[in-house]
């Protein structure tokens, strides 16, 4: 498994679990998480949110055996404070920050995180607050790192130019490109890109046709779902395995830090590994043909 370096030096693997779904029940989530350690997947991406907690408990229960080895890297999210009725509300506060990361660190069994992110936020946040939150937060040797989540340009901009972050976590894969136009400025400033969603909900798998219609039933973005179907169709006369080739397309642009994919069995990780490590053998004019017959997004909701 190709490892990638962040700015600070961390290293992550190029595959990641995206553990967003692995579900409440330990006894499922346990056997996904020690395949993807199995198959050389030393980067679990969780979030603070993610079952209010329950997600970061289940991945630091699974990952304790191995914290004596240094390169298992977990990386969390904040930001979305949990309210007594079960609610969240979004407070990117320097407080609320440095109060939740003794939770994080709690729920997952760590004494330090190595890498923190901001989930979400817009720009008429107290941008320059929630900077030096992390930036304290780094110099106090709590986190390694920080970074972002997020599908605002104007947000990913102001980051870019103001702080020290690492990654951007953004939706990406063949159909979702809206990150491609701001790739070249976020390689420049040596930040790593998260792609999640890389196999869109499973719609770019050998399930695509049903998870065209079970999940794509009303479209999205500029695509109908009629469009959508007929773009899978069309791509696949190029390439059948979709995971392959979208996998193929993150992996092409230098700024990839991890592509961070989901899983609810271990089978489909095991497909996605497979599909990972056949992607490297697809052709660059494949891809190209691919991308031709795919719409440019661009980012046109979430301006402000
Ligand atoms: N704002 C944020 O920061 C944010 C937002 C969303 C996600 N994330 C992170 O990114 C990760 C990945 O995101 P995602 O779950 O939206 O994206 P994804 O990896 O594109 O989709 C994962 C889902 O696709 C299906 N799938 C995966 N492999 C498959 C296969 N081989 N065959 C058929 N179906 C397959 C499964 O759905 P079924 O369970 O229905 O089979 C799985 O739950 C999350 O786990 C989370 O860690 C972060």
């Amino acid at each position: 498994m190709q490892k990638n370096v962040l700015k600070s030096g961390i290293e992550i693997s190029e595959l990641g679990l995206g553990c967003m779904s692995l579900g409440t029940d330990k006894k499922q989530a346990e056997p996904i998480i020690e395949r993807a350690i199995e198959h050389g997947i030393t980067y679990f991406d969780t979030a603070d949110m993610y079952d209010k907690g329950v997600n970061e408990a289940i991945v630091g229960e699974a990952l304790k055996k191995y914290q004596n080895r240094d390169d298992i890297v977990i990386g969390t999210k904040v930001g979305n404070r949990l309210k007594d009725d079960g609610s969240t509300t979004w407070d990117p506060s320097k407080s609320y920050i440095k109060e939740a990361v003794k939770g994080s660190l709690q729920r997952l069994g760590l004494d330090h995180l190595d890498l923190y992110q901001l989930h979400g936020g817009t720009i008429g946040d107290p941008l320059d607050e929630t900077i030096s939150a992390f930036d304290e937060l780094k110099k106090e040797g709590i986190i390694r790192a920080y970074g972002i989540s997020s599908i605002r340009p104007n947000v990913i901009d102001y980051y870019l130019k103001h702080s020290d972050i690492e990654t951007l976590m953004s939706q990406f894969n063949l159909i979702d490109n809206r990150p491609e136009p701001l790739l070249d400025d976020v390689h420049a400033k040596k930040v790593k890109v998260l792609a999640r969603g890389p196999v869109f909900k499973g719609l770019l798998t050998a399930k695509s046709n049903s998870v065209l219609d079970s999940k794509f039933s009303e479209g999205i973005f500029d695509y109908t779902y009629q469009e959508l179907g007929e773009t899978i169709a069309s791509i696949k006369e190029i390439e059948s395995n979709l995971t392959a080739l979208t996998f193929n397309y993150l992996t092409s642009h230098d700024a990839l830090g991890s592509i961070i994919v989901g899983a609810s069995s271990p089978e489909q990780l095991d497909e996605n590994v497979n599909n990972y490590l056949h992607s490297k053998d697809i052709s660059l004019e494949k891809l190209k043909a691919a991308q031709d017959r795919v719409k440019d997004l661009n980012y046109t909701q979430h301006l402000n």
